[in-house]
C-alpha cells in the first residue's frame, strides 16, 4: 500500500490500470491525444533515448537490446520509435496490453525497422507478464508514461522481475507520472495539468469549462487506473527491488523521468 493511500486512511489499495482504456479510435488519434493531455510529452520522451544514448556511449555498446514496457503504437512520438531512429543497430521488444497498440506497433515499426522491432501483447499487472518471446536479458529497459498503471500489489515484484532481466550494468530508464508527498504541491501541479489540457482543449475546440475539464481529466484517470505514487516512493520499490543506484534525472509538474542502474 502507497504511504499516500495511508495518509487518506483510505484503507483502497489500488487496483491495477484498465488494459481496455486504449480502444482502436483512441489508437489512430494516439498522437493528438497526447498532445492535448501530456506537457512536453515530446521533449520528456527524446530525453529517455538521452540518457539511453549517453549509457551506451560510456559502456561502448552500439546495439543495445531493450525491452519497451507500454510501448503504445510505435508513432514518432514513442520511445520505442525514437529508440529505432536514433540508435541504428538497436532491438526493441514492446509489451502493451492493448492489442491494438501491438498491432499498430507492430504495423509501422516492423516496416520501417525491419528485423528490430517486434511487439507482443502483455500485461504487467499479470503474473504472465513474461512470455517466452520476451523472457530474456536487456540491456535497458525503458518505460515511457505507462508504469502509472502499475498496481500497487504488482509493483514490487514487477520491479524486481526487470531487475532480474537486466544485464549486469543494465538501465531502467521510465518516465512515470507522479505526485507530490506535499498535499498542496500535489494540488498544485494537477491544477497545471488541468490547465495544460484546458488550454489546448480551448485552441482545438474553442471556449471550454475549466472546472467541467478538470473534472472530466479527473473522471478518466480514475476509469483508466492512474495510480500516482511520489518520487520518493517509487525510488524506496527501486531499491527494494534490487537497484541500489537510482534516481530522479528529469520532472515537470506530474511527470519524472527514473533512471536506476543495475
Ligand atoms: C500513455 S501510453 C504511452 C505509450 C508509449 N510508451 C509512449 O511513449 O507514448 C500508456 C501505454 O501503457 C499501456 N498499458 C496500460 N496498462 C498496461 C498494462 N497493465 N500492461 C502493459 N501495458 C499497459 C497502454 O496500453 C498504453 O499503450
Amino acid at each position: 500500500m502507497s504511504s499516500r493511500d495511508k495518509q487518506n486512511d483510505t484503507g483502497i489499495v489500488r487496483p491495477p490500470g484498465n488494459p481496455k482504456f486504449w480502444a482502436a479510435d483512441r489508437v489512430k488519434r494516439y498522437d493528438y491525444c497526447q498532445s492535448l493531455i501530456s506537457e512536453q510529452k515530446e521533449e520528456m520522451t527524446r530525453n529517455i533515448i538521452r540518457v539511453v544514448r549517453y549509457l551506451c556511449r560510456i559502456r561502448s555498446l552500439s546495439n543495445p537490446k531493450v525491452l519497451d514496457v507500454g510501448c503504445g503504437p510505435g508513432t514518432p512520438g514513442t520511445a520505442a520509435w525514437q529508440l529505432l531512429e536514433s540508435i541504428p543497430n538497436s532491438r526493441v521488444f514492446g509489451v502493451d496490453s492493448s492489442h491494438e497498440m501491438v498491432d499498430a506497433a507492430n504495423a509501422a515499426l516492423s516496416a520501417a525497422y525491419p528485423g528490430r522491432f517486434f511487439g507482443c501483447v502483455g500485461d504487467f499487472n499479470g503474473s504472465e507478464f513474461w512470455a517466452e518471446s520476451i523472457d530474456l536479458t536487456y540491456d535497458f529497459i525503458v518505460s515511457s508514461v505507462a508504469l502509472q498503471y502499475l498496481g500497487d500489489e504488482r509493483r514490487r515484484p514487477f520491479l524486481t522481475e526487470l531487475y532480474e532481466h537486466l544485464t549486469n550494468g543494465g538501465a531502467f530508464v521510465s518516465s512515470i507520472a507522479v505526485s507530490s508527498a506535499v498535499p498542496e504541491v500535489a494540488e498544485m501541479t494537477d491544477h497545471f495539468a488541468a490547465e495544460f489540457l484546458h488550454q489546448q482543449l480551448e485552441r482545438e475546440r474553442g471556449p471550454q469549462d475549466f472546472e467541467e475539464v478538470r473534472k472530466r481529466r479527473a473522471e478518466q484517470n480514475a476509469k483508466a487506473g492512474v495510480n500516482r505514487l511520489t518520487s520518493g516512493e517509487y525510488i524506496e520499490s527501486l531499491h527494494a527491488a534490487g537497484f541500489q543506484k537510482a534516481d530522479v534525472v528529469w520532472h515537470l509538474w506530474i511527470k519524472s523521468i527514473f533512471v536506476a542502474l543495475k
